[in-house]
């Protein structure tokens, strides 16, 4: 039997692209350059499935190819709001993504964030390779203690939920959170974590604020001016989940007039444009959307699309189905 034709729209770990190859008969990307709008609507008409990324916008526009031959669409990622899921379910498209395998790859950053920027690690390392570090003295780049602080989550699913584990278990710290739908209270107990009622009663009650819901149209700009006033003076905030969760322009504002103390970013607005108002202050940490990358978590996220889409084209439910 011939197999189902896939197209994947940047390059995967090889391992992963070897195994894709062994059910599907796949085009790869092997130059790894994003593909324009017209490549993906083409890739739609030719292929039976299209393993997309992130990165790529399956819009409505794209997705009003005809003739459409796609039946699939796999994301490489958890998060899906770079396809119009509307548009995809009603031309009949099933679309999955790869939940789980990247939790606490993400929490590891969101801390590697928080310690990051709390600690002034960019800063100093920085100052340690410029040639200007005259020696060790008292009051030498003091940053803020991390430990025994309270961190108010805004999302409490799987990666908030393990950023909560690592922040409370290993730092000790008190845990606030605000989810729109309640938290198991064994859950919140192993986690010392206490649901709050609005996210506003978290940011006032917060020394780091990490934010960990997904991208909708109700969640763009979550944090914009007057949340950000909201903070604690002398806060931090730390953002994995997505770049349009807050309103950078005001983000750039706080951080200007000193309302909050810096911020820790992994996500941008416009993704790879990082505000120029971020670039040239010392008390940011930026990381070019690195959360979920590590060769095991990329790894087995592709795993994920493989086994999703196996068990689509077998006439099984995938594991993963979004739509
Ligand atoms: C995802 O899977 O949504 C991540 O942002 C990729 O790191």
């Amino acid at each position: 039997m011939s197999k189902p034709q896939a197209i994947v729209t940047r390059r995967w770990p090889e391992e992963v692209e070897v195994r894709l190859t062994e059910h599907f008969d796949v085009q790869f990307n092997r130059d790894d350059e994003p593909m324009s709008p017209e490549a993906l609507r083409h890739a739609f008409s030719a292929y039976d499935a299209v393993f997309p990324t992130v990165t790529d916008k399956i819009d409505a526009d794209v997705l009003a190819v005809e003739p459409m031959r796609a039946r699939l669409i796999g994301n490489f990622g958890v998060g899906f709001n770079n396809i119009d899921i509307d548009a995809a379910k009603s031309r009949g498209l099933v679309v999955t993504n790869t939940p789980g395998v990247l939790t606490d790859t993400t929490a590891d950053l969101a801390m590697t964030l928080l310690l990051s920027v709390a600690r002034r690690a960019g800063e100093g390392e920085r100052h340690a390779r410029s040639g200007d570090w005259t020696g060790w003295r008292p009051t030498h780049m003091m940053g803020t203690q991390v430990t025994g602080k309270t961190l108010g989550l805004i999302g409490f699913g799987r990666i908030g939920q393990a950023t909560a584990r690592r922040a409370h278990l290993g730092f000790n710290m008190r845990i606030l959170f605000f989810n729109r739908s309640p938290c198991a209270k064994d859950v919140c107990e192993s986690l010392g974590a206490e649901q709050l009622g609005s996210i506003e009663e978290v940011l006032e009650n917060s020394d780091f604020v990490s934010l960990h819901c997904p991208a909708t149209p109700e969640t763009r700009h979550l944090i914009n001016a007057e949340r950000l006033a909201a903070m604690k003076p002398g806060a931090f905030l730390i953002n994995t989940a997505r770049g349009d969760v807050v309103d950078e322009a005001a983000l750039c504002h706080a951080l200007d007039i000193g309302q909050i103390a810096g911020a820790g970013l992994d996500v941008f607005e416009n993704e790879p444009e990082v505000s120029s108002g971020l670039l040239d202050r010392e008390n940011v940490v930026l990381l070019p959307h690195l959360g979920s990358a590590t060769s095991e978590t990329r790894i087995a996220m592709g795993n994920k699309v493989l086994e999703n889409a196996k068990a689509y084209f077998a006439g099984a439910e995938p594991p993963n189905r979004v739509v």
